[in-house]
């Protein structure tokens, strides 16, 4: 399966071909981008729409003028953190009227899935975007909504500009009642989205006409524009059954949004073959729930949701790992510190599945508690290399490393293996997934006279180890063990990814030209520019004085 999944990748740099399969994406890193704000016109890319407003206000809910060749200009700076794959937000024709929301600026109030959105672009700047990201032995995902048409009253049917001219292309309307959701899945599916203010008037997807086009149309989209991947708006609000179908004629890779935190329910879209694959939602309300509510930081809300996840999900290493997306709060707005971000991107990297990182986490955005404000211009804060950066980048290269590098554990790679909790208290968590041990903990960034020990590692007693984020060597303990001590100054709250040095060297991961991050715990500002931390952690087990620690002493 492996080898299968890179000697494809090896095809798309010589091809440029399209339609990856899911096996082609899991050992993928995709960076989700809302087309209107993660890079600005420039002189490749002309604005589309005169005047742009000086400065991208996410309260005023309008353009700001991002376009699919603006993200051309930006593909290097996501390449270099290590990211193969982006998602753009829906290419197809939105309403252009002023709401009482103003303007779709966000590409998701689509009307005509047939045409393209001209505030994006030309058919032919679509054409581009998606060649250089080709070029680039990158994939193209897109964001596909078809669940509802925008219309300003709950009668008028068709609404204006729609695709669809029949009442029978539609459900008779009501409105979707949160507060029966878990027990009434019926009006989940049938119900329209939306308020008063803006409905999405909800499509049948049950009328064979409707069915048939939306396969055509799929089918002709992704050959068309070369589609490698569909990420699917809304699917929870669509019955199951029409996406084995939808996704099936569009023949990639299906990851479908379904927000909800019930694992019984969002594992059915893979138990059933509904699509490939959906946004892990419960494990990023497990990620939130340990890393991010105060004041009662609550470890065992992740990791029931990890033992649910690995348990129910059939393919758990292709869902898609995220700590934040258009619809959440920014990581960075609902924690302050940074060492708790950390713990909680280890997790989103590095556990089972596809990591999924929304434009401007790299760059600390912490502007956002909602929509519309976590969706702020990227430009405004610059694409500079800052630490954040750089943790991309390094959690990136390890996984990457993994799965370039064939390193196995019982006879297991990364990507064979399925994550498994060796140890776990109130704090902290210990996770194995094949050839790696990541320790994740709550604590937060003050030392403290505290050690997180963990009975059986799986490796031998004298093994040498390295943390292949500091950087720093360790041995395994009697039995198996190893034992992590918070209370080092510098040292607080930080996350571990130990691995063999034999791997790591193997890998090119922590050689002696390489400093490992060690993020700072500074809460005020950011950590724009701030260096790597030079001390060494202390350790309940013997410290091995390698060649990878005397470079981070030496910094
Ligand atoms: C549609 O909207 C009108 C006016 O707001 C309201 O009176 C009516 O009850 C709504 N119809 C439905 C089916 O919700
Ligand atoms: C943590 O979450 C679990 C699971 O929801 C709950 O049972 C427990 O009471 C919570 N612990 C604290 C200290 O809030
Ligand atoms: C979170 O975002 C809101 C806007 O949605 C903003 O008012 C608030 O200051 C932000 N908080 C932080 C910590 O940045
Ligand atoms: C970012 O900074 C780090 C540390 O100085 C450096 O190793 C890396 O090459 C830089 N990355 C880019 C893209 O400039
Ligand atoms: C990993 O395995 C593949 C397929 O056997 C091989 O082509 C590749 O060279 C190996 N990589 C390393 C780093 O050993
Ligand atoms: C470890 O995690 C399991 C599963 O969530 C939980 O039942 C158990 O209480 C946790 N152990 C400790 C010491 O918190
Ligand atoms: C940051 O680290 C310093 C030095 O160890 C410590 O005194 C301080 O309490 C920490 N701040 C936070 C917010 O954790």
């Amino acid at each position: 399966m492996l080898i299968s999944a890179l000697t494809a990748i090896l095809a798309v740099g010589a091809n440029l071909v399209s339609a990856a399969t899911a096996d082609e994406w899991r050992n993928r890193a995709i960076y989700q981008i809302i087309t209107d704000r993660f890079a600005p016109p420039s002189d490749n890319a002309p604005a589309r729409t005169e005047p742009l407003p000086l400065e991208c206000n996410t309260a005023d809910q309008t353009w700001c003028g991002g376009t699919w060749l603006s993200i051309i200009d930006k593909l290097d700076y996501i390449k270099n953190m290590g990211f193969d794959a982006i998602w753009i937000s829906p290419t197809s024709q939105n309403i252009d009227y002023q709401t009482p929301y103003n303007y779709a600026y966000h590409g998701y109030w689509v009307n005509d899935l047939t045409k393209i959105n001209l505030r994006f672009g030309s058919e032919d700047d679509l054409h581009k975007l998606v060649d250089e990201v080709h070029k680039r032995d990158m994939y193209i995902m897109v964001d596909v909504a078809i669940n509802g048409i925008p219309s300003l009253s709950n009668t008028t049917i068709p609404p204006e500009g729609s695709m669809w001219t029949k009442a029978e292309q539609f459900h008779d309307f009501c409105q979707i009642d949160w507060a029966t959701e878990l027990t009434n899945d019926k009006q989940i599916k049938d119900c329209s989205l939306g308020d008063s203010n803006l409905w999405l008037i909800d499509v049948n997807t049950e009328n064979p006409e409707v069915v048939a086009t939306l396969r055509s149309w799929i089918s002709e989209y992704v050959a068309t524009y070369k589609i490698d991947g569909l990420r699917i708006d809304a699917a929870k609000h669509v019955p199951g059954e029409f996406w084995t179908g939808f996704c099936g004629a569009g023949g990639v890779f299906c990851i479908g949004e379904v927000f909800d935190d019930r694992i019984d329910y969002t594992s059915a879209f893979q138990k059933e073959k509904w699509m490939d694959s959906i946004l892990g939602f419960p494990f990023y309300n497990g990620l939130v729930k340990a890393f991010s509510v105060e004041p009662r930081r609550n470890m065992t809300e992740l990791t029931e949701r990890i033992i649910g996840t690995l348990e129910q999900f059939p393919d758990p290493g292709v869902l898609g790992n995220f700590i934040e997306n258009h619809d959440t709060p920014r990581f960075k707005n609902i924690t302050a510190d940074p060492r708790l971000v950390y713990n909680a991107m280890v997790g989103q990297f590095l556990f089972d599945g596809i990591p999924v990182l929304y434009y401007g986490q790299e760059q600390d955005m912490a502007w956002g508690n909602a929509d519309p404000h976590n969706r702020g211009a990227l430009w405004a804060l610059g694409y500079e290399n800052i630490t954040t950066v750089q943790t991309v980048t390094r959690l990136n290269k390890i996984r990457q490393g993994f799965i370039k590098g064939n390193a196995t554990y019982n006879g297991q790679t990364y990507l064979q293996s399925r994550s498994q909790i060796v140890a776990n208290t109130t704090y902290d968590v210990a996770i194995r997934k094949g050839p790696i041990l990541m320790t994740l903990t709550n604590r937060g960034s003050p030392e403290e006279a505290a050690s997180f020990s963990i009975q059986n590692t799986g490796w031998q007693r004298g093994e040498a180890l390295i943390d292949l984020l500091s950087c720093l060597d360790y041995a395994v303990g009697s039995g198996g063990s190893l034992s992590i001590s918070y209370s080092r100054q510098g040292y607080g709250g930080l996350p571990y990814v130990f691995a063999t040095v034999e791997d790591a060297r193997h890998l090119g991961i922590c050689n002696n030209d390489q400093l490992g991050i060690v993020v700072s715990n500074t809460t005020t500002g950011n950590t724009r520019n701030a260096g790597a931390v030079a001390v060494a952690p202390s350790s309940l087990f013997a410290l091995v004085a390698g060649a990878a620690a005397l470079a981070v002493l030496t910094l």
